[in-house]
C-alpha cells in the first residue's frame, strides 16, 4: 500500500477529528446551532472538528496555506500548496441524527489536487488517495464498477436547499434521468457521494454549485478509483464552478448526456 508522509499526516488529522465529531454525534442535542443562511447549518461540532484539522495539519505543515468552510482562508509561506478542508460534510443529516457524515481534507499542489482524504467515522471507513498511486477504504483498493447500462445504474446528487435559484435545473435533470435509471439517491454529503462513485457503490454523481471543500478530496479519490469526473459545462475550472459530474468511466458518456441535455 502507498501512502507519503502527508497523506500519513492527513489521516491522523482526519481520524482524530472523528472522533471529537462521533462524540458530539452522541450528544447532539446539547450543541449549539445556528444557520448561516436559509438551511445552511452550522454547529460547535463543525467548529471544533476544523480547529483540531487546522492544528494537527498547520503543525506538521506550517509552510502550507489553508482553505477552509468555516476558518475561510490564508495564505502560506509556500503559495504552491495548500490544504482544503471540510471539517464535516453532512452537518444536515449530522444534526438530525443520520449517521452518514465525513470529514473531507484534500491537499493542493500548483493548482492540482494531489492527495485526499474522505473519513465516514459512523461506519469507520476512511477513502484515501494520493494522484498516480490508486485509491482505497481502510485497506481495501477501490475501483469503480462496470455497470454500462444507464437501466441498470444507481445514481447520485444533492439538492439545492433553502430556495437556491438552481433547484430547478435539478429538478429537469431528476425528471430526465430517472425514468432511464435505476434509481437517484440523495443521501447529503458530496464528499461520500464522490467516495462511494470510487468504491463502485453508485455508478454516478452529480451535482451544481459545490465548494472546493465538498469536492476536492472526494475527486482525487473518485479519478484514482477509474472514474471520470468533470465540470459540467465544459472548459470550466471544476473547483470554481463547483458543478460536476463523475461517473464509472463505461457510463460516464451516456450519463453526462442527459444531465448535459
Ligand atoms: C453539504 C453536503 C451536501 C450538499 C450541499 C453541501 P455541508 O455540505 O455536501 O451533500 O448537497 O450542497 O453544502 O454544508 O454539510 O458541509
Ligand atoms: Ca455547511
Ligand atoms: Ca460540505
Ligand atoms: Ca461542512
Amino acid at each position: 500500500m502507498p501512502g507519503s508522509a502527508n497523506l500519513n499526516v492527513m489521516m491522523k488529522a482526519a481520524r482524530k477529528a472523528g472522533r471529537s465529531l462521533a462524540k458530539d454525534f452522541r450528544e447532539v442535542e446539547n450543541l449549539q446551532v445556528s444557520m448561516k443562511g436559509a438551511g445552511d447549518f452550522v454547529s460547535r461540532a463543525d467548529i471544533n472538528a476544523e480547529q483540531i484539522i487546522k492544528s494537527e495539519l498547520m503543525n506538521a505543515r506550517p509552510t502550507y496555506g489553508w482553505l477552509a468552510e468555516e476558518g475561510g482562508e490564508e495564505e502560506g509561506k509556500d503559495p504552491t500548496r495548500r490544504w482544503i478542508v471540510d471539517p464535516l460534510d453532512g452537518t444536515t443529516n449530522f444534526l438530525h441524527g443520520l449517521p452518514h457524515w465525513a470529514v473531507s481534507i484534500a491537499l493542493e499542489h500548483k493548482g492540482q489536487i494531489v492527495a485526499g482524504v474522505v473519513y465516514d467515522a459512523p461506519k469507520d471507513e476512511l477513502f484515501w488517495a494520493e494522484k498516480g498511486e490508486g485509491a482505497w477504504m481502510n485497506e481495501t483498493r477501490l475501483r469503480v464498477s462496470g455497470r454500462h447500462k444507464m437501466i441498470e445504474s444507481i445514481f447520485a446528487t444533492g439538492v439545492p436547499f433553502g430556495g437556491r435559484s438552481d433547484l430547478p435545473k435539478t429538478l429537469q435533470d431528476l425528471a430526465r434521468l430517472m425514468p432511464a435509471c435505476a434509481g437517484v439517491r440523495r443521501w447529503g454529503s458530496a464528499a461520500l457521494d464522490l467516495a462511494y462513485v470510487a468504491a463502485g457503490r453508485y455508478d454516478g454523481f452529480w451535482e451544481r454549485r459545490l465548494k472546493p471543500w465538498d469536492i476536492a478530496a472526494g475527486m482525487v479519490i473518485a479519478r484514482e478509483a477509474g472514474a471520470f469526473v468533470e465540470p459540467m459545462d465544459a472548459g470550466a475550472e471544476l473547483l470554481e464552478s463547483g458543478s460536476i459530474i463523475c461517473a464509472n468511466n463505461a457510463i460516464f458518456e451516456k450519463f453526462a448526456q442527459v444531465i448535459r441535455n
